[in-house]
């Protein structure tokens, strides 16, 4: 997440020990060991027996993980210790360091100290517990990010059947437009919001004080149909966004921010892009997920032409610069949405 402005409410709660971003590991580290190790990274889980993975490993590789147990090869590959790591052969080795260092610390923390939010009953509606544990922790991220860049409005693009923006609106006093491709989910979104505020009212209605103060505190949310392609500029966003909120000719628009939960493929490279080029996007919140989705300038295999627009990766000219014949490729990016503790707790449990 950022902000476009670094000067931060001063009301927003912060724990005195608000933990503090570690920083990303260098970019030309990153771009030497992806060229070194191209060969393995290139490899795509699920073809392990008819690819004969294996047996593509260096022989003395081979050797050393044929006898180090499942459990041990992974506490050596991830954990900081360097106990056992003796063991195996140099280039093994240097492997496992270039893992633990390149890797990102996955391990949950708060932001700035702020504890989950708890939704009101009328707000889980629908919602699966997995959804309910990302937008309990999301709001007061959003929250927080809205405070400290002084905006009035969040857009959230890609907002499905509307639970984010639905929870904003009600939590964060902010107006919120819901920006989706999807038609039926917008007009679901619709449809829930409506049923939220009647359960609220007809609670509010028989004495319930919590429905009627999120009905007091709850803004206007605006939904609309729309698929933001990869080449949207700044200029049409805003003209997305005034549409939206129906706004008249001169009527500033209001200073923004871009949220979205779980933006596929290039949608999320589209919001970055989006809060870096426009003065008025006031700071972003992506959630990204499905990399290999993703539009790359690639010959690999499973990569169809990218279409019209911007590519959604490279994003940066610093990556592009750097890593000017090296494409990720559709197995890579695959692979980063895989889960790497449900790999080790498999390993954990695996027979010796
Ligand atoms: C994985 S769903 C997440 C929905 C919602 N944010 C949530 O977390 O429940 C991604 C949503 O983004 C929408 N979407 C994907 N790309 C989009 C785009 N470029 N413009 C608008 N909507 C998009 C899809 O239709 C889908 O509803």
């Amino acid at each position: 997440m950022a902000t476009a402005d670094a000067d931060v409410d001063a009301e927003v709660p912060r724990a005195a020990s608000s933990p503090v971003e570690p920083p990303l590991p260098p970019l030309d580290e990153i771009v030497a060991a992806l060229t070194e190790y191209r060969w393995l990274a290139r490899t795509y889980v699920i073809e392990y027996h008819v690819e004969r993975l294996a047996e593509r490993l260096p022989p003395a590789w081979q050797a050393a993980l044929a006898a180090t147990p499942l459990p041990e090869v992974t506490r050596r590959l991830l954990s900081g210790d360097d106990e056992g790591l003796a063991a195996w052969p140099d280039s093994l080795r240097a492997y496992a360091v270039a893992c633990r260092r390149l890797a990102l610390d996955r391990r949950p923390r708060g932001f700035h100290g702020a504890p989950p939010c708890e939704l009101d009953r009328a707000l889980l509606s629908g919602l699966s517990d997995k959804k309910r544990h990302e937008i309990e922790r999301l709001v007061p991220v959003v929250a927080h990010v809205v405070r400290a860049a002084r905006a009035t409005l969040v857009v959230d693009i890609g907002s499905g059947v509307g639970h984010l923006a639905r929870t904003l609106a009600y939590l964060v006093g902010v107006d919120v437009v819901g920006i989706e491709g999807n038609p039926a989910y917008v007009a679901g979104a619709v449809e829930r919001d409506a049923k939220c505020a009647a359960l609220l009212a007809g609670r509010a209605r028989a004495g319930d004080a919590a429905a009627a103060a999120l009905l007091a505190r709850r803004r206007a949310t605006r939904h609309l149909a729309h698929f933001v392609r990869t080449d949207t500029d700044g200029a049409a966003f805003e003209a997305l966004v005034r549409r939206a909120l129906d706004l008249r000719p001169g009527a500033p628009t209001p200073p923004l921010v871009i949220v979205g939960l779980h933006t596929c493929g290039d949608l999320g490279p589209t919001l970055l892009r989006l809060f870096a080029e426009q003065p008025f996007v006031r700071g972003v919140v992506s959630v990204a997920c499905c990399y290999m989705h993703m539009t790359e300038d690639s010959d690999d295999e499973f990569v169809a032409p990218p279409p019209a627009g911007r590519l959604g990766y490279p994003l940066s000219r610093a990556v592009a610069d750097r890593l000017p014949d090296a494409h990720l490729g559709w197995k890579l990016r695959e692979m980063a949405c895989h889960a790497l503790d449900a790999y080790e707790a498999r390993a954990r449990v695996a027979p010796a």
